[in-house]
């Protein structure tokens, strides 16, 4: 059986990426794919357990990548990876580059440390790193966010960090990109909601959707 294939999705929170990941999912679907749909931080009943403690309990920054490395290790083991052994297309609401990007680049922590912990946990058997196969990362300014997440919903302790906080972490998504632009596609999220599925549908599938969204 061939591999599956690895996407994930990034980008700073308010950049609406989730119904795009659930019409993404049901056009895959449709043309006979296996889709497993799962996040970071999270995944896994220990994952799980490990994203409330993130998302609640204040921390270092280093406590912090120690967590979501300790998730995506479990993740990577017990879902992931399987997963792509069986052909199934997983698509993944955040990923490693989210810990460079709110880590690194949020909290100013240090990148080689974080590329260490990369190293060991997402190595494989035949001496490389898993990594996804894609990713889309949902760009927009951290003002159009920060207006579209006040309508949304409560601020976890994430999403309750400035617009400065906010400037950093686009950033560091802006020096990933750079880094692997093979990897990276950048979709502009600002604007609406069927030109951004139109781009996405562009990058995953090669052509434009023939209908709106979800087609
Ligand atoms: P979510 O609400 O999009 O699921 O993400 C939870 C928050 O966790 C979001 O603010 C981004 C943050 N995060 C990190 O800070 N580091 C990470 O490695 C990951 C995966 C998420």
């Amino acid at each position: 059986m061939s591999r599956g294939r690895f996407i994930s999705f990034e980008g700073i929170d308010g950049a609406g990426k989730s119904s795009h990941i659930d019409a993404l999912a049901a056009a895959l679907r449709d043309q006979g794919h296996t889709v497993l749909l799962t996040r970071e931080p999270g995944g896994t009943p220990l994952a799980e357990q490990l994203r409330t403690l993130f998302l609640q309990q204040p921390m270092d920054a280093l406590t912090e990548a120690l967590l979501v490395f300790a998730g995506r290790r479990d993740h990577l083991r017990t879902v992931i990876q399987p997963a792509l052994a069986a052909g199934t297309v997983v698509l993944c609401d955040r990923f490693t580059d989210a810990t460079f990007a709110y880590q690194g680049g949020g909290r100013g922590f240090d990148a080689t440390v974080l590329a260490r912990l990369e190293a060991w946990v997402q190595a494989d058997e035949a001496g490389g790193l898993v990594q996804p196969d894609q990713t889309l990362w949902f760009d927009l300014p951290p003002a159009v966010a920060a207006q579209r997440r006040a309508a949304a919903r409560d601020a976890d302790r994430l999403e309750s960090e400035d617009q400065a906080f906010f400037d950093r972490v686009r950033a560091g998504y802006a020096r990933r990109a750079a880094a692997d632009p093979q990897r990276f596609v950048r979709i502009d999220a600002d604007h609406p909601r069927d030109a951004v599925w139109a781009a996405v549908h562009q990058a995953v599938f090669g052509r434009a959707p023939a209908a709106g969204l979800g087609g």
